[in-house]
């Protein structure tokens, strides 16, 4: 983990931001990046997740940053946290954004590309400006995917992990199919260096923080 300074690039109509900063920076699929704007009147920094590659950095996905603006100097740390990795051997990707824009899945596409997987996105929200191979399925194309899956990425809510076990548990043959990783977002403002807690998830019994155990975990671990 490093600490660097930034900037603000653009800001882009969704949401999302066109930040520059060094390389060693830049966040690996489901990595963050925690950011704060110098001149910003919030003290919390915002974690940045990436989204797609981008002249000197990276493009965020959308976060709500009120008062950036482009120019604005970014004070960076990270990357934070465990990506998402694609086992070589799989060729039939399955992302799915359970209940946001699919942006946060956007940087394995190039990933998957490399190793000729073929791959299906699914969510109900739009992704812009995907490639053609990328086939596009709904929410409720969910379970088909993750059966004709050899590894799966999911990008989920922490509060919406209860509806994503309950539709597994009605067809648990669709996750023991294929190897899936689930990237699960929750508030994180110390990001690992406080042991503030707000980012809490218990599992099995155990009390684990996303920021720093995750924010991708295995969905076997999830269930
Ligand atoms: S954000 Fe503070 S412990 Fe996770």
């Amino acid at each position: 983990m490093k600490i660097a300074a930034g900037s603000v690039a653009e800001i882009y109509l969704d949401g999302s931001a066109r930040i520059v900063c060094p390389p060693e920076l830049i966040p690996a699929p489901g990595q963050y990046l925690l950011a704060h704007a110098d001149a910003s009147p919030h003290p919390l920094p915002v974690p940045l997740f990436s989204s797609l590659s981008a002249p000197h950095g990276f493009r965020s996905a959308p976060t709500p940053t009120p008062s950036w603006r482009p120019g604005d100097l970014l004070a960076l740390r990270g990357p934070i946290g465990h990506s998402f990795v694609i086992p070589p051997s799989a060729r039939r990707l399955a992302l799915i954004a359970f209940d946001d824009s699919p942006a946060r899945l956007l940087g394995l596409i190039p990933l998957a590309l490399k190793q000729n997987a073929e791959i299906v996105l699914v969510g109900d929200s739009p992704a812009e400006d995907l490639p053609e191979i990328v086939e596009v399925q709904p929410l409720k194309a969910m379970l088909n995917a993750l059966q004709w899956s050899d590894y799966a990425a999911l990008d989920i809510e922490r509060e919406n992990l209860p509806g994503l076990r309950e539709r597994l548990e009605r067809n648990p043959q669709a996750p023991a199919k294929s190897e899936a990783q689930v990237l699960v977002r929750a508030p994180m403002p110390c990001g690992a260096l406080a042991d503030c807690g707000v980012c809490a998830l218990i599992l099995r019994h155990e009390w684990k923080m996303i920021c720093k155990d995750g924010p991708v975990f295995g969905l076997g671990e999830l269930l």
